[in-house]
């Protein structure tokens, strides 16, 4: 390809200054440079080259016109010592192959089939509350979903294994902004009292999870849950089944991919509906009318318009997946600039879901725009918080349904404030977490007679 000019952008200047501000807050930063520089730009740290793309046609163009010409990031090298080689991480033919082997197990009918234990678990975990005694709603939120992910994967309550899970997890994603520093990789090679943390954590959730998969090999009459369904899983010649390896990846991939970020987008939301009580009356009275007091179920859904625009609101401005990143396989051209071979190339949900160019008073918390007639002509890659094209997330129609299930199960029974002491901000690990936790008071809104009261 005959060499054009690299995008416009802070290039290598101020190295320094970039590396501290993505180590800090790398939306704000990407933001920034969006901002600063338009449609692409181009900023370099060490000898990693980036090219951020902040427009709709450019974004397309990456994950699904050209998608074959990019793999996934150099961050997924760290994440695939948590993952393995599941369908997040893997690449090529052999993603291909597993994403049509998996696909059945996401299909309507299936996810539907988990709505009424979603409603339950949601409706189970809230006996603990008590009114107004400040809760963690991020912790709990994780909690919740862990639960549920739980049951989906394996039928059996994780709620035990939880705790070690959640700090597996944990003390894995402290690691990530390190290691995506320019020689990041050595950290894995240096017996550091984190790096051992890491390890530990690893193993542990590791051998649970091998314990249910043996478990399951065993059994006479296998419930019918994603476990088994992986177990039997056959490619499309109807031959090859998963190997015992392949399947703890996947396991761990859905089990991790698909509670962390359903997490956060729920408190993200619980925190836009505590400072916006307006909108928190709309969702309550469409809750009274479409449920009058019971639990939601899948055929609700569709009814519960209100619920969606907020959660799709919720996800706009703190989408949970802020970025994704590709590698360039070879060099490329966009918008008449050279994407150097190996260049990383990052498209940032946080940054488009943002632009005053597609969303009038782009910051601003307003879940009735998605009502509005303009909204039907939103290009598809201003709004992506699942990502798009061949590698779009597959759980999307999961954790959509999971998050009005819970929203709607427990915001019959409860309203939440923010605790008066909880300082608000975002914290961008591999997903944007609350940089604080989310400390809130619940406060009950159904006393008897309900069938809210488990
Ligand atoms: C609000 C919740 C969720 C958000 C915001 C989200 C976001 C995303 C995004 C942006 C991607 C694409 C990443 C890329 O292109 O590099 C993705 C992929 C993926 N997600 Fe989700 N996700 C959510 C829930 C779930 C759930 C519930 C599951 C599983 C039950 C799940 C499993 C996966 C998997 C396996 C992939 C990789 C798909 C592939 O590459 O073929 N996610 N997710």
């Amino acid at each position: 390809m005959k060499a054009k000019s690299l995008p416009p952008g802070p290039g290598s200047h101020n190295m320094l200054n970039n590396l501290r501000a993505l180590r800090t807050n790398v939306p704000v930063y990407l933001q920034e440079i969006a901002r600063r520089y338009g449609d692409i730009a181009y900023l370099r740290i060490g000898r990693q080259r980036i090219i951020l793309l902040n427009h709709p046609d450019f974004i397309r163009d990456v994950l699904v016109t050209h998608n074959r010409k990019f793999a996934k990031g150099r961050g997924m090298k760290f994440i695939k010592k948590v993952i393995g080689n599941g369908l997040l991480a893997s690449e090529g033919e052999f993603h291909l192959r597993q994403r049509r082997m998996m696909q059945p197990l996401f299909h309507k009918k299936r996810i539907a089939a988990f709505a009424g234990m979603m409603a339950d678990t949601a409706a189970g975990f809230q006996v603990a509350w008590r009114n107004r005694e400040a809760v963690d709603m991020a912790d709990e939120m994780m909690k919740l979903t862990l639960t549920i992910a739980g049951k989906a994967l394996f039928s059996v309550d994780i709620r035990d294994e939880c705790e070690e899970i959640g700090q597996a997890l944990d003390t894995a994603m402290r690691l990530f902004p390190r290691m995506m520093m320019p020689a990041g990789g050595l950290l894995f090679r240096l017996p550091l009292p984190e790096t051992r943390a890491f390890n530990r954590a690893i193993a542990r959730m590791e051998t649970t999870i091998q314990r249910m998969i043996a478990e399951r090999r065993t059994q006479d009459n296998p419930p019918d849950d994603v476990l088994t369904l992986l177990l039997n899983a056959r490619d499309e010649q109807g031959s090859d089944q998963m190997t015992g390896r392949q399947i703890r990846d996947e396991v761990i991939t859905l089990l991790l991919a698909g509670h962390e970020t359903t997490a956060i987008a729920l408190t993200w939301t619980w925190f836009l509906l505590a400072t916006h009580p307006h909108v928190e009356e709309r969702l309550h009275a469409e809750l009274a009318h479409v449920l009058d007091g019971r639990l939601p179920t899948a055929e609700d859904l569709p009814a519960l318009t209100c619920t969606y625009n907020i959660l799709r609101e919720s996800m706009r401005l703190y989408p949970p997946a802020y970025v994704i990143a590709r590698r360039a396989l070879s060099a490329h051209e966009i918008g008449g600039y050279l994407i150097p071979e190996n260049a990383t190339v990052l498209m940032s949900q946080y940054v488009m879901h943002r632009d005053a160019r597609f969303f009038r008073e782009p910051d601003f918390f307003l879940p009735e725009r998605w009502d509005e007639p303009e909204m039907q002509d939103l290009p598809r890659f201003a709004y992506f918080p699942f990502g798009g094209g061949p590698r779009v997330c597959i759980g999307e129609a999961f954790a959509l349904q999971e998050s009005m299930l819970i929203l709607a199960t427990l915001a019959q029974r409860w309203r939440f404030r923010l605790a008066s002491d909880q300082p608000v901000d975002i914290l961008p690990r591999v997903t944007l977490r609350p940089r604080y936790g989310m400390r809130m008071i619940p406060e009950l809104r159904v006393h008897k007679g309900s069938a809210l009261l488990v």
